[in-house]
């Protein structure tokens, strides 16, 4: 990482375009360092706070370009695709200074196979799971697995826009889920591994943590709707809605979760080589056997930072700074 310090009127551009980038925006415009603010592409709502330019997300080369000529001093990258491709490493290589994960520490998120893999090595508690490569061991998988076993959890490897998980009531499903994934290609090449999980039951916990790799600032816990009818019924959507404080969040739970899961995640990654910088994403189940992790994201939530980051009483540009530096030192 290029170190930077905070400047009165620094240059700072967010990539992205949702709510979330535009909550983020929000809280960085407070900042009392009066940054002047830049988002690529930006949303018409963002206007009134940033310059948005019409430059797409995965556009790494147009971004680092812009930023160069713009003289831009520091970039937020918050989406999933443009970190777990890998733009924060192109925008360092050009002696940038961002705030985001490297492609490397992203593949917490981009690959739920290495996930799974990682949590095993590091005995983190996660539903049982089997990776495959192929459809013929998928079938093979689908076809050994118990009726009393299920549901059975079908998910694609890589990212698929929050769409990418089936939970299979029988065989029939399990087998139309992978027939879409891997012979339909309907995730290309996200679909490529599939990763089977058992079906966990109990309240679901987001934990946005902050950290520079060593140090974790964790966020106010909460919980997001995915259902997308009224009656919770209907299929999974990326998140309708945000409970928050999650109220299944108590004492034990935290503490809890910071020795077996938390902490153990961010010193896994650093002695893997893979250092993440940036907000961390525990999305946990609270189960009858403990809590477990469902899934890590490599960004902030949505719709889970719109509702917390205006709690946030911190200047959000300084912790940001702090942590692209590697030196997040705020007591939670
Ligand atoms: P993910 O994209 O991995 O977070 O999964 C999306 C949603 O699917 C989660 O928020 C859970 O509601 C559900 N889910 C994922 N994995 C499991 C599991 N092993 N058991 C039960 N539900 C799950
Ligand atoms: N709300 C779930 C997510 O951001 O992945």
């Amino acid at each position: 990482m290029n170190p930077i310090s905070i400047e009165k009127n620094m240059k700072v551009l967010i990539v992205g375009g949702g709510g979330r980038e535009h909550v983020i925006l929000d809280m960085i415009s407070r900042s009392k360092h009066e940054p002047r603010l830049y988002a690529a592409p930006g949303n018409s709502g963002m206007e009134k706070l940033a310059k948005c330019v019409n430059i797409s997300v995965m556009d790494f080369e147009g971004i680092r370009d812009y930023c160069l000529n713009e003289k831009i001093d520091f970039v937020i990258v918050s989406p999933d695709d443009p970190l777990s491709g890998g733009l924060v490493d192109v925008l360092e290589k050009a002696g940038l200074s961002c705030f985001g994960p490297r492609g490397n520490a992203a593949q917490i998120e981009g690959s739920k196979a290495f996930a799974k893999n990682f949590m095993k090595e590091e005995k983190i508690p996660t539903a049982n799971f089997e990776i495959v490569e192929n459809y013929e061991d998928a079938k093979a998988f689908v076809d050994g697995y118990k009726d009393e076993d299920f549901p059975l959890v079908v998910k694609v490897d890589g990212l698929a826009l929050g769409k990418g998980v089936y939970i299979c009531q029988d065989r029939k499903e399990a087998e139309e889920a992978i027939n879409e994934i891997m012979l339909d290609k309907k995730f290309g090449e996200s679909g490529n591994k599939i990763v089977f999980e058992e079906f966990l039951t109990g309240p679901e916990i987001t934990l946005l943590c902050l950290t520079d790799g060593t140090r974790v600032y964790p966020l106010l816990s909460s919980m997001d709707h995915k259902t997308v009818y009224e009656g919770n019924k209907g299929p999974n959507t990326g998140g309708m809605g945000v409970v928050a404080p999650n109220p299944f969040f108590t004492k034990e739970v935290e503490e809890e979760v910071f020795e077996k899961i938390v902490n153990l995640t961010v010193l896994g990654m650093k002695r893997i080589g893979r250092e993440f910088r940036g907000c961390l994403y525990v999305g946990l189940m609270a189960t009858p056997k403990g809590v477990k992790v469902i899934e890590y994201n490599c960004r902030f939530g949505d719709p889970e930072a719109e509702c917390i980051l205006p709690l946030l009483e911190s200047d959000l540009l300084e912790m940001m700074v702090d942590i692209s530096n590697g030196e997040l030192n705020y007591a939670p």
